[in-house]
């Protein structure tokens, strides 16, 4: 089959590769419809995620036609139609009956820390994502394995196109997640740093939850008009204000600041010059510029959110403020499954339109390209998706 390959740093390629087969009992094997190219992924493609090899296959946003079951299968059936949330869950271990299923302990066996001779649960491992999150092949692929099938994928009704659902595989539960780790509800203010993907999906569900004011910074023009057209964002380019935190303030009632600020950048935000020297020599993992500017955004006993991906040290974490401010934190991976059956719902009530985002539809043979205009934002790229078919 064809899928899409990682050969080093800016150097992925669609090839072709030997067809997945079923391992376990509980695996299904899914031939794909439709898959999308995450901001998640452009952090691989960089090169920035450890333990990724030569020859792995990327994609963990990815639906289709379930082609083969297991002997013990019993959720979906040949000829099912499925959505495959990004995170790969037991659906039955401590944390996932806690409805934590991106902290599953028992799906990713390549990892995780040993104490006194016994393993420290991992978190769970995830489609396409290196070897540091189990080192499961990814969906951009015209077949992949699906394992914990009786768990993840999820049936989709008939008559829903693919590009209004795909997105329930991991952008749109991650904006929703973002906002409700928020506590955005009627009449809330939140700032949305990052109008990427998962900004816009964030935006998109703090309307839809009934947030008042959205702020929403980035240096993408085109991302913050889309935001303001479709989301109603009062939209801020770091290019030309030099501190977006203090913008806001200025705007928000009493100069308290926002309920809520929402980090959808991650590590790789655009900082200083003292923190692009230090993340490139690897001196310290990851940029701090967005949580910082977060920090100094929202209001005092204020939340602010992380969907955005960190790894190791931040330069400049303001810990003396947060404490000051009384900031309550929440992040992390997406737990997806217990959000879909909610969220499809608003999608087939026309309440959520996440395909509106989509600006790229392209061949999975042309997916190296995809990579590219999506990396570079070009040609206004938002969101692209891959069809095998096509
Ligand atoms: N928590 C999860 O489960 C989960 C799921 C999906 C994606 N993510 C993460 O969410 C983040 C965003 O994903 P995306 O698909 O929207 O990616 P993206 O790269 O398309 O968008 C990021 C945006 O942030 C902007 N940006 C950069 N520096 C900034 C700064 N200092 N202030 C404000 N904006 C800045 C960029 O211009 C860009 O438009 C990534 O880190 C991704 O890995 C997490
Ligand atoms: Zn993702
Ligand atoms: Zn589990």
């Amino acid at each position: 089959m064809q899928a899409l390959t990682y050969h080093g740093s800016k150097d992925v390629r669609v090839e072709n590769v030997p067809d997945p087969k079923i391992q376990e009992a509980d695996d299904i094997i899914l031939r794909v419809t439709a898959t999308a190219i995450c901001g998640s992924d452009l952090h691989l493609y960089r090169g920035k995620i450890p333990q990724v090899r030569d020859g792995d296959i990327f994609g963990h946003e990815f639906m289709g036609i379930v082609e083969e079951v297991g002997g013990a299968v019993t959720s979906v059936k040949k000829g099912d139609r499925v959505i495959v949330p990004f995170v790969i869950a037991c659906g039955s271990c401590f944390f996932c009956a806690m409805n934590l299923h991106a902290a599953c302990e028992t799906t990713n066996t390549g990892r995780g820390a040993i104490l006194n001779k016994k393993q420290i649960p991992p978190g769970a491992a995830l489609f396409g994502y290196s070897h540091l999150y189990g080192g499961v092949p990814g969906g951009q692929a015209e077949y992949v394995r699906v394992p914990k099938a009786n768990v993840g994928p999820f049936k989709i009704p008939d008559g829903l196109d693919d590009e209004k659902v795909l997105f329930l595989t991991d952008i749109l539960p991650t904006g929703y997640q973002a906002v409700v780790n928020a506590g955005i509800k009627a009449g809330s203010s939140v700032a949305i740093y990052g109008a990427g993907p998962v900004g816009l999906m964030a935006a998109a569900s703090a309307r839809f939850l009934g947030a008042e004011k959205i702020f929403m910074v980035d240096h993408n023009q085109y991302r913050l008009d889309f935001a303001r057209e479709h989301y109603g964002a009062v939209p801020i380019n770091f290019d030309e204000i030099e501190d977006p935190a203090e913008a806001i303030i200025e705007q928000t009632e009493g100069y308290r600041g926002v309920d809520a600020a929402i980090d959808a950048v991650g590590f790789e935000a655009k900082g200083s010059t003292v923190e692009t020297v230090l993340t490139t020599l690897k001196i310290e993992a990851s940029s701090g510029k967005a949580l910082r500017q977060c920090i100094a955004a929202v209001r005092r006993g204020g939340v602010v959110s992380v969907p955005g991906v960190y790894a190791g040290f931040i330069h400049g974490f303001l810990f003396g403020d947060a404490f000051d401010k009384g900031i309550t934190f929440k992040m992390g991976q997406t737990h997806v499954h217990p959000f879909l059956p909610e969220l499809l719902e608003q999608i087939i009530q026309g309440n959520l339109r996440p395909e509106i985002i989509i600006s790229h539809r392209l061949a999975l043979k042309d997916a190296a390209e995809g990579y590219r205009i999506f990396n570079e934002k070009e040609e206004e790229c938002r969101k692209v998706i891959l069809r095998p078919q096509i």
